[in-house]
């Protein structure tokens, strides 16, 4: 049984994909220290897989106490999710980015290092791109992030890479994911945002709650309905793309870095995420049209083909499953 590592395994595509490696097979360990989870996720991997997980309560940025903790154990692979990940706070606190998110990237690597990790599957973002760049965008296209968010995840590519050319024997991919949005089916797991959501689905899924408006930011953009296109992804197809970049990685007899885009290529404006969600939940939801926000772009999508045919990486969920799980996951309220 191949042993996986996966830091920030409570967070939310950490524990979909928790529930996706211990399915196929995998031995779970896990590293997160709650700052932005619950320790009843393991509980509810429990129940849905019938499968323990070990997780280490500890910060990933402290190495001393990982190198104490990490000296006698060997992996096989390590998938590193543990980041903050909230791109307005981020702007606000860029220190706090830089801090944890280089540090529990360096954290890992050392983690890697000691245990005999050869492969190391890395959470990076869509928010690395230079948004002016032409969409559809390739792996190709050119970066140019505009968040201290945005930067942790680039210079996290870039670290990786510089480890990559001095290493004989490590395999390296850089994830970069659209917009993860749903929950699990059994709606056991989903998102838990502290504070005010950034993304449009929990938004809406925490204001209709609340029975609050919400705002749709912008509708003069040259899209067919003048609102913002997005590449929404289910979070299960986000987990099933780390499990196809593992079953890569294993076939893969030489060193490797690469980078693949996490999406679907389709894309959704923002009132077709709010019809969707009407028509498959019964409900109607009570927005206003705001003024466009700073820095958004019309369109935003994947070029997938890459995954597709590399990684034979495939979508199973619509955007109607991910909105119904949305809001199922939003009632439950297990958080
Ligand atoms: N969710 C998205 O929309 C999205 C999009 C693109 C990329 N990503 C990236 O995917 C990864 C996972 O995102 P998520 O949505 O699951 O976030 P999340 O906040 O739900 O999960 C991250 C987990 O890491 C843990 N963590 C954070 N810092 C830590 C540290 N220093 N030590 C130990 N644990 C720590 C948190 O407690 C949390 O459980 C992140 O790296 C994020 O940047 C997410």
């Amino acid at each position: 049984m191949k042993r996986v590592l996966v830091t920030g395994g409570a967070g939310y595509i950490g524990s979909h994909t928790i529930v996706e490696l211990l399915n196929n097979g995998y031995a779970v360990t896990s590293i997160d220290n709650f700052s932005n989870s619950t320790s009843k996720t393991f509980d509810r991997i429990f129940k849905l897989t019938g499968k323990k997980v070990k997780n280490y309560n500890i910060d990933l940025s402290n190495h001393k106490k990982l190198e104490s903790i990490f000296k006698d154990q060997e992996f096989d692979a390590i998938i590193h999710f543990a980041a903050f990940k909230a791109v307005g706070e981020s702007v606000h606190e860029p220190l706090k980015y830089y801090d944890n998110n280089l540090g529990s990237l360096l954290g890992a690597l050392k983690i890697a290092y000691n245990c005999n990790a050869q492969s190391i599957i890395y959470s990076s973002s869509a928010t690395v791109y230079d948004q002016n760049e032409k969409t559809p965008f390739t792996e190709k296209s050119n970066l140019n992030p505009l968040s201290p968010y945005g930067m942790t995840k680039k210079i996290g590519e870039d670290i990786l890479f510089d480890y990559f050319k001095n290493n004989s024997n490590l395999k390296i991919l850089s994830l970069r994911y659209f917009n993860p949005a749903g929950a699990h089916p059994s709606i056991l797991l989903g998102e838990n945002p502290k504070g005010i959501p950034n993304n449009l689905i929990p938004i809406i899924t925490k204001s209709l709650k609340e029975k609050k408006s919400f705002a749709v930011f912008g509708n003069t953009y040259k899209t067919p309905d003048k609102t913002c296109i997005r590449d929404y992804i289910h979070v299960v197809d986000v987990a099933r793309a780390h499990i196809s970049a593992l079953k890569y990685l294993e076939k893969k007899e030489i060193r490797i870095y690469d980078v693949f885009n996490i999406g679907t290529g389709y894309g959704t404006s923002v009132l077709e995420i709010i019809k969707a969600f009407e028509k498959n939940n019964s409900v109607k939801l009570n927005y206003s049209i705001k003024g466009k926000r700073q820095g958004d772009v019309p369109i935003l999508l994947a070029n997938v083909k890459k995954a597709k045919k590399i990684l034979s990486f495939k979508i199973k969920y619509t955007i109607d499953d991910i909105v119904k799980t949305a809001w199922e996951w939003e009632k439950k309220n297990l958080s």
